[in-house]
């Protein structure tokens, strides 16, 4: 059924497109708004005509305006429409498709630029009830109170334990409840909300033996209690027609009576009480806004940031969505609820800390439910969600924190699996306090629970120092042209030289420079990749090379008319850089070289992305890219061999996995959770030795497979004892770990 609807709505839009120079959705928005009207004038087959279309739409109070749009096509096309759409999906003058398949058809034609400009990426439905429903629920129990339980227990049909009062109150606040989605898209969000108050309200009016009328009822609910906001235009048609539609499914109810509060705007910039027309305060916000992150989109940040709103809260390396969380704060009442499905990276992010601070001082987390490597969005693999719930107040009540450990669930199963916490095995529950919520950095420690908080914080105490205050951590060179891309070839008109070196070159390119051995030994560097990085050693010369050049070693290029020959063929494109545009660096330099030093001493080197914690000692010369994190010493007493062997011990892996920053499997060793690493560093010097030992011992037979190992026992063994990790402790860290290598 789903794929032969979608199939006629291709046909029909292929055939429309011939004729007439329409876009794709506007097209399936005719056909939509056709099968609306067909459908609300109850004609019959034959009744059904172009004019009759023209006409109901002309006198329609919320497409009037698409007539013109429309205008153009002919009889022909509303034929077409009558064979193979009303005959098979109108039946009985009712419609027979979903409006989730609608919806799913209309965001299937999308183009990818539009859907990754905008982040338009629609929510599952089983996604939408949980939240709708969570967010309906807990905003009465935050308003009448301690009744969380009780109602969910009604709702899921288990048990009937409300007090009239309490009924009565709950039907007052459900007859005044302001829900708003600001990002609306197709309005599932909308939807789900009137489902949901229209049943909460029927049984409870029907527990007091209250009479009601479902029309009444029905446009109540779309007239006081939905907003919604989206930036597409197409996007809030979309949305108002598949409200209308689900409304009739739901009642019959008639198109035209009910105002719809569905507005096509920029929900970041819009003076609300202006537009929405309301005192513009809401009770619940609800919804999924989009993620977009700055690079690539920088325009997006730069306009936004021309507004107050834009400035007040922007920060460097901020994901747009941010944006939706302050605005959702904005229009807010106290103790109003926020309830979004977003990314998880926020929780540690670099670029989210003004953010971090801002939801810890306005808000209450409820509930974070974190879905780890359970992939939600089937056309954004390998993205990291989380949904989270938060209060709009001040008061620290416990957070439930909800962890999936699966990659895989039956879609179907979830909506049950959240409501009722079904026990499963892959998913663990607790209840954190504020305090324990928020680590000493600031992050939200959304990745571990009660026992392992204990061990995570029995570390985080015995380490007297962290990382940073024994060690630099750097990361590695910007050239800001490795090699020749495609667009910049093709700019430059040299297409067949694409993946040429520009600065990191391949052995035979370096030969072709033809450097004199005293230049070589100044501007070519051994040049390496991060996954040259394996625990405790790196894998030997690769035949890569980089010409280190920044403004001081060589101050004048044409004076070596080699590199002057290979560097100023990409004259063009090396001036493009930012720096070099800005006047800070020359146009043969390296774009970011860093101190030569942090390459050519000793150091540990660590790749920006592992699996393990990878950490590898390094002596001589080592240069690589931005992909890896250089570790070098504060002062000569720190030792990098006894820090070596703590960084790759397993107790560590638990730490990094719990509190530092990963994305899904993936630890991302970058620099905030390097350096904020507990190190425990003993002022007995002996304590030190035997690992320091242990590691020589690896580094020297880091072929033998089995020396290896057992070296590496014995080096957890001491970073235990160290750290005074019980047996039953330890017994946690490995099973942890086992789990991770299968
Ligand atoms: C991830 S989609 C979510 C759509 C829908 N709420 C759902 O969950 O299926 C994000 C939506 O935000 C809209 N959007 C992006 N920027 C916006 C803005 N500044 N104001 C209002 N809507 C915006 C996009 O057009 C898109 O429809």
């Amino acid at each position: 059924m789903e794929n032969s609807f979608r199939n006629s709505c291709y046909l029909i839009i292929n055939k429309v497109q011939e004729k007439y120079d329409i876009n794709s959705q506007d097209i399936l928005l005719w056909i939509y708004l056709n099968m609306y009207t067909y459908n609300q004038g109850k004609f019959s087959l034959d009744e059904y005509n172009r004019q009759q279309f023209m006409e109901r739409v002309k006198s329609d109070k919320h497409f009037s305006y698409l007539c013109n749009k429309y205008e153009m096509i002919q009889e022909k096309e509303y034929l077409q429409l009558r064979d193979s759409i009303f005959q098979k999906y109108c039946t009985n003058r009712n419609i027979s498709i979903s409006v989730k398949i609608m919806e799913e058809t209309y965001e299937r034609i999308l183009q990818e630029s539009l859907r990754l400009k905008t982040g338009s990426y629609y929510t599952p439905k089983p996604i939408v009830e949980y939240m709708t429903t969570q967010g309906i629920l807990s905003y009465i129990d935050s308003k009448i109170g301690n009744q969380y339980e009780n109602l969910k227990d009604y709702f899921l049909k288990k048990k009937h334990t409300l007090s009239m009062n309490f009924i009565l109150q709950t039907i007052q606040l459900l007859g005044e409840i302001k829900i708003i989605d600001i990002a609306c898209g197709g309005g599932v969000f909308l939807r789900q909300s009137l489902h949901f108050l229209y049943s909460l309200n029927k049984e409870l009016y029907q527990l007091i033996g209250r009479n009601f009328n479902d029309q009444d009822l029905i446009k109540q609910i779309i007239q006081n209690n939905l907003y919604g906001v989206d930036i597409q235009e197409n996007t809030t048609i979309l949305c108002k027609l598949l409200v209308l539609i689900e409304a009739q499914n739901l009642c019959g109810f008639q198109m035209g009576e009910a105002a719809l509060h569905i507005f096509n705007e920029d929900v970041l910039v819009i003076d609300f009480e202006k537009t929405i027309g309301t005192e513009s305060s809401f009770d619940i916000v609800l919804g999924n806004p989009p993620y977009i992150g700055e690079r690539g989109n920088k325009s997006l940040f730069q306009n936004i940031r021309q507004w107050e709103f834009g400035e007040k809260y922007y920060e460097r390396k901020m994901d747009y969505f941010y944006f939706f969380i302050y605005k959702a704060y904005e229009i807010l009442k106290k103790e109003g609820i926020l309830c979004y499905i977003t990314t998880n990276y926020f929780v540690t992010a670099d670029g989210a800390k003004k953010l971090r601070r801002f939801i810890e001082s306005n808000f209450n987390f409820r509930e974070i439910i974190n879905f780890n490597s359970l992939n939600l969005f089937a056309d954004a693999k390998g993205q990291h969600n989380m949904i989270f719930l938060l209060e709009k107040n001040q008061i620290s009540k416990p957070t439930t924190l909800v962890n999936f450990a699966i990659e895989r669930i039956v879609m179907d199963d979830l909506y049950e699996v959240l409501l009722q916490k079904k026990q499963m095995p892959q998913l663990e529950i607790a209840k954190i306090s504020k305090d324990n919520l928020y680590d000493c950095r600031g992050q939200i420690s959304i990745q571990s629970f009660g026992s392992q908080e204990e061990v995570l914080k029995k570390i985080e105490k015995r380490g007297n120092y962290l990382l940073d205050d024994l060690c630099y951590v750097n990361q590695g060179i910007v050239s800001g042209a490795d090699k020749l891309t495609a667009s910049w070839a093709s700019k430059l008109g040299i297409e067949e030289d694409i993946g040429a070196g520009v600065f990191v070159l391949k052995e035979e390119e370096l030969q072709e420079l033809n450097l004199e051995d005293d230049l070589k030994s100044i501007y070519v560097k051994d040049f390496y990749k991060n996954s040259h990085i394996k625990k405790y050693h790196t894998l030997k010369k690769q035949g890569l090379y980089l010409l280190y050049i920044d403004d001081h070693n060589l101050p004048d290029i044409y004076q070596i008319p080699s590199l002057y020959r290979h560097l100023s063929k990409y004259k063009n494109i090396l001036e493009q850089r930012r720096e070099v545009q800005k006047g800070t660096r020359k146009w043969y330099a390296l774009q970011w070289p860093r101190n030569s030093e942090i390459f050519e001493g000793e150091k540990i080197v660590v790749p920006q992305r592992a699996l393990e914690n990878t950490f590898s000692y390094v002596k001589e010369a080592w240069y690589a890219s931005a992909d890896v994190y250089y570790i070098t010493a504060k002062n000569k007493e720190v030792s990098l061999y006894y820090l070596l062997g703590l960084l790759n011990s397993s107790l560590m892996y638990y730490w990094l996995f719990y509190r530092g920053k990963r994305k899904g499997e993936y630890l991302e060793l970058y620099a905030t959770p390097l350096k904020g690493m507990p190190i425990c560093y003993p002022s007995a010097v002996k304590k030190c030795e035997a690992i320091e030992k242990l590691v020589r011992y690896i580094i020297e037979h880091n072929h033998d497979k089995s020396i290896v190992i057992e070296s590496q026992m014995e080096i957890d063994q001491l970073v235990f004892q160290l750290y005074g990790i019980k047996s039953v402790e330890q017994e946690k860290i490995m099973k942890l770990i086992d789990s991770k290598r299968k």
